[in-house]
């Protein structure tokens, strides 16, 4: 896999109390620092962000924003703007997450300004390509995301690309309890891999992380994480437990 170092990334959404989170980070923080093979990085909810990137200073895990606006800064009432995020000391930011486009009407062009806003902030967007098939009748499930692919990038040069991670989650996947299979789930990486290859280049495509999520588990990840496409875990209901988040890095590391 090149250069490409395995990237676990919990994806809280919108569960934990306020006071779940610190003993949460307590008990990861020691133990990730004991083997640094895996990036590792928690997604949360934005009122938790300020807090977490406190706890999180002497460590290397990082802080994710679940969400934030296509453009610095406003009048915007209710949204999150990615210059305040990145001024936290907030890293990565999810962009385009299925619940997003299907909940809150979040279109492919959104997905793009806001890819751009957050680079253009020094956050590191992770594109999600949610793979719903139910939008697109008659339509190979291969286009649906190749697609999202292309319209998620558009206008993004290779030098912006080289901060951008890709996450594909198909949508049966999430929080169903189903994952995909690894062949699956590799096929389709390796199809975006290569189409990263069409748009930009074959150096770019290889150093471009590419991560799968829906219904990742202790007892899955390592099968997705040894496929030769697969960079990464975006990890939902498991990591909401700290004992198998803390397991699902130990995997990550394992596969490095
Ligand atoms: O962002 C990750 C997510 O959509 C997958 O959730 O609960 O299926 O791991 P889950």
């Amino acid at each position: 896999k090149g250069l490409r170092r395995p990237l676990v990334l919990a994806n809280w959404k919108m569960n934990m109390a306020p006071n779940e989170v610190h003993p949460y980070l307590e008990k990861v923080l020691p133990e990730i620092e004991k083997d640094t093979k895996a990036d590792v990085a928690i997604a949360a909810q934005d009122l938790y962000l300020a807090d977490m990137v406190r706890q999180v200073a002497d460590s290397r895990l990082m802080v994710a924003a679940e969400n934030a606006h296509w453009t610095d800064e406003g009048a915007y009432t209710g949204e999150t703007s990615p210059k305040a995020l990145a001024m936290l000391g907030v890293s990565y930011v999810l962009i385009g997450h299925f619940e997003r486009r299907k909940l809150f009407n979040e279109t492919d062009e959104r997905v793009n300004e806001k890819t751009k806003a957050a680079l253009k902030n020094g956050l590191k967007p992770i594109v999600d390509l949610d793979e719903d098939l139910s939008a697109y009748a008659n339509v190979k499930k291969e286009s649906v995301v190749l697609k999202q692919l292309a319209l998620a990038l558009k206008g993004l040069s290779e030098t912006d690309m080289k901060h951008v991670a890709i996450a594909y989650e198909p949508t049966w996947a999430i929080g169903s309890g189903e994952a995909a299979s690894a062949e699956q789930a590799e096929k389709s990486a390796a199809l975006i891999r290569q189409s990263l290859a069409n748009l930009y280049s074959r150096d770019l495509a290889d150093n471009t992380r590419i991560l799968y999520g829906g219904s990742v588990t202790t007892t899955n990840a390592s099968d997705f994480l040894s496929q030769e496409d697969i960079d990464g875990i975006l990890v939902g209901k498991a990591a909401l437990d700290p004992d198998q988040f803390l397991k699902l890095v130990d995997l990550a590391q394992a596969t490095y």
